[in-house]
């Protein structure tokens, strides 16, 4: 595989692959969208932004990614965005996505709560890995799937991490039932009433 400039935060390849299979899920389920919506919170340099828009090349869609590129706090992203300053990362970011930038993959510079509280487009699918303790994980779950349609996918990354047991239990606390891609730490569902509706009782 060609380098992948990412400062040593590397998704695995089998996670990466399993995002690509959401994203594709993404695709067949909702055949008749005009432009498939995808929020992404967490996307350091780019690389599961990149696998999402590739698995995807043959529909219209765009990805925002949200991410305020200084890392987080309390794992190795945060220790590396201090050490090496975040818009270096985010230069990197940009560098990584050149080809799609604007066309496909659009940054979103802030605090995921920041954007999840202001957001109004009606968004096909949202894809969590930002800060993976178990509140924040949570607030992400809460704020972020209110604005997914029905039929659309609520997803994320981390679920069997060591080191990270807030994301499965916030996971199964808020999306019962969820599926974890076999072979990977990727968790998603697909948003229907049931779920929708507990977040805007939430909201
Ligand atoms: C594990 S990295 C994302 C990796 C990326 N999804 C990938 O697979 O290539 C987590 C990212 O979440 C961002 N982040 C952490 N907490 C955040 C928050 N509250 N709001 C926005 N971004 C946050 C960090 O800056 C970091 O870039």
């Amino acid at each position: 595989m060609r380098h992948f400039p990412d400062f040593g935060c590397e998704t695995k390849p089998r996670d990466l692959n399993a995002i690509s299979a959401v994203a594709r899920q993404l695709a067949d389920v909702l055949p008749n969208e005009e432009r498939l919506v995808i929020v992404e919170v967490g996307s350091w340099t780019g690389r599961s932004a990149l696998t999402m828009t590739h698995a995807l090349k043959d529909r219209k869609h765009v990805i925002f990614c949200v991410d305020h590129w200084r890392g987080t706090p309390d794992d190795t992203t945060g220790k590396i965005a201090t050490e090496i300053k975040p818009h270096t990362v985010f230069d990197q970011f940009l560098t990584n996505c050149k080809e799609h930038l604007w066309k496909t993959i659009v940054p979103v510079m802030g605090a995921s709560q920041f954007w999840s509280a202001r957001w109004s487009l009606p968004t096909h699918m949202v894809y969590i890995d930002a800060n993976h303790e178990y509140v924040a994980v949570k607030q992400d779950i809460i704020g972020w799937t209110k604005h997914v349609v029905i039929k659309g996918i609520v997803a994320g990354h981390d679920y069997n991490t060591p080191g990270f047991p807030g994301v499965a239990k916030a996971v199964d606390e808020l999306v019962p039932g969820a599926f974890v891609i076999e072979n990977s730490d990727v968790w998603w569902k697909q948003v229907d009433e049931s779920l929708a509706s507990s977040f805007r009782a939430n909201a």
